[in-house]
């Protein structure tokens, strides 16, 4: 089998009655997914009475996610996530995408990096300045609290007390780590229990919060440059301005697309770092040559080119967004098969980013692969492809970049324990907890 061979269309064998494949995606998710490609390009995979094409052959992602005729974000998963976070870029269905887009842009734009990237330095600083040597911390959960004080205080929070947006930004944890499992199990929030309340609270919080950041931005009148400002400024044909409610559910979802994706990629390549002691040499070599000692800024990233490099390799090991879910709007034929409409297609970034055909020793963990030029750009699609590519692709590049070279000039991070991580495949592709004890250098 070659991805340059005419793809083949296959059915993943292990399906049990009623559950189909459930069973092997709840006890060993990765393993099954590595599974797939020995059954074909596009391999039917059973998830209770669903049935799902998933497809990891280059040309057929590539069409998946540019043919908008045939596949829509629309389907069983995004109107979960549309209820419980709103409509918004990352969630809204094809045809609202174009003016959603068009609106929020600008926020994204190059000359607003610079601002952002001050408050990553910022942040990366604070958070850092808490570590102690010998102490163990969660890289998991630290690199997400950066990531969504980043957000709150870059997309919308500008000149709000910094009391405030750490209380926002406490609520949007909650609220992000609750959606995945509201997502596949609704029947949570039917029981009483402090992880429902919990919610709940946070839900009450953010709504809150969120309400009283809108209020002081329209009373102020300043424009801020930032995502929120943007919304703010936005009216429809008949003039009117969207509601309180919607500017929330954009904020909510943009968040939503941001933070977990980029906190994972910062927390699996400090793992795959700690796993792999050439490569933090290689990485320590290059931090100590190019960095003056003070904090890392945006400024620096053109020395860092290696460090570009980890980041780009973990993103192709772990990338975050590893399951692209579309539905098929009307029968379209995809590896000779047609489909109906209504199915479901799965394009794997996971599994993508490790076709042997495609990747020398694609399971390796080997920054040096990309100045070797031995990355098939085309087949490394972290960001998604076409209209719906990552609004937010240099930012968060641009975040987990500046804050590993903070983190690893400073800090060598020793895992508390020596088993490999066990990678946790929902909405995000997470390491899970790793806990990891801090050595300054
Ligand atoms: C390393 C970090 C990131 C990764 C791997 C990532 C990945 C992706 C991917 C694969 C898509 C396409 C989804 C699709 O086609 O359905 C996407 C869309 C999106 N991302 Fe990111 N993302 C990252 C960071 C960010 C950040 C930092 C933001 C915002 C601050 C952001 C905001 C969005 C939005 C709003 C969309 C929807 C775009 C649209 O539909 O037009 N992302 N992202």
């Amino acid at each position: 089998m070659s991805p340059t061979s005419a793809p083949r269309h296959g059915r993943a064998p292990g399906a049990w009655p009623l559950l189909g494949h459930l069973p092997h995606l709840a006890t060993r998710p990765l393993a099954f997914l590595d599974s797939l490609p020995g059954h074909g390009d596009v391999v039917r995979v059973r998830m209770g009475a669903r049935t799902a094409h998933v497809v990891t052959h280059p040309a057929l992602v590539r069409r998946v996610l540019t043919d908008r005729s045939s596949f829509d974000r629309s389907g069983i998963l995004y109107e979960k996530v549309r209820a419980l976070l709103g409509n918004g870029l990352a969630t809204c269905p094809n045809a609202e995408h174009r003016d959603q887009r068009r609106v929020l842009r600008p926020a994204f734009r190059p000359a607003l990096m610079e601002r952002y990237a001050d408050v990553m330095t910022a942040e990366t600083e604070a958070l850092t300045a808490r570590w102690r040597p010998g102490a163990v911390v969660d890289v998991t959960e630290e690199a997400f609290r950066l990531t969504t004080a980043v957000a709150v205080r870059t997309l919308f929070s500008a000149g709000i007390a910094p009391r405030a947006a750490e209380e926002l930004r406490e609520a949007l944890e909650v609220l992000l780590r609750g959606v995945y499992t509201r997502v596949v199990a609704p029947a949570v929030d039917r029981v009483p229990s402090p992880d429902r309340r919990r919610y709940r609270r946070a839900l009450a919080r953010w709504r809150t919060g969120v309400a009283a950041i809108i209020a002081a931005y329209r009373a102020s009148g300043t424009d801020h440059g930032d995502a929120l400002s943007l919304l703010l400024a936005v009216r429809d044909e008949r003039g009117r301005a969207l509601s309180d409610a919607a500017l929330g559910d954009q904020v909510a979802t943009l968040v939503l697309a941001g933070a977990e994706t980029t906190s994972s990629v910062l927390a699996w390549a400090l793992r795959l770092l700690a796993d792999h002691p050439e490569a933090a040499a290689r990485l320590h070599e290059e931090l100590d040559t190019a960095l003056s000692g003070g904090p890392v800024t945006r400024a620096d990233l053109p020395r860092l080119p290696y460090t570009g490099d980890v980041v780009r390799e973990a993103l192709r090991l772990y990338p975050p967004a590893w399951a692209i879910t579309r539905t098929v709007t009307r029968a379209t034929e995809l590896a000779g098969r047609t489909l109906p409409p209504g199915s479901i297609v799965i394009c794997c970034l996971y599994l993508l980013h490790r076709r042997r055909e495609l990747f020398p020793d694609p399971a390796r963990f080997d920054p040096g692969r990309w100045a070797a030029g031995d990355v098939p750009r085309d087949a490394w699609l972290p960001f998604g492809l076409g209209a719906t590519r990552c609004v937010g692709e240099a930012f968060g590049t641009v975040e987990a970049t500046l804050a590993l070279a903070a983190i690893a000039s400073r800090w060598r991070l020793t895992p508390v324990s020596p088993r490999p991580p066990r990678p946790v495949p929902r909405l995000v592709l997470s390491p899970g907890p790793q806990p990891m004890r801090l050595t300054e250098r």
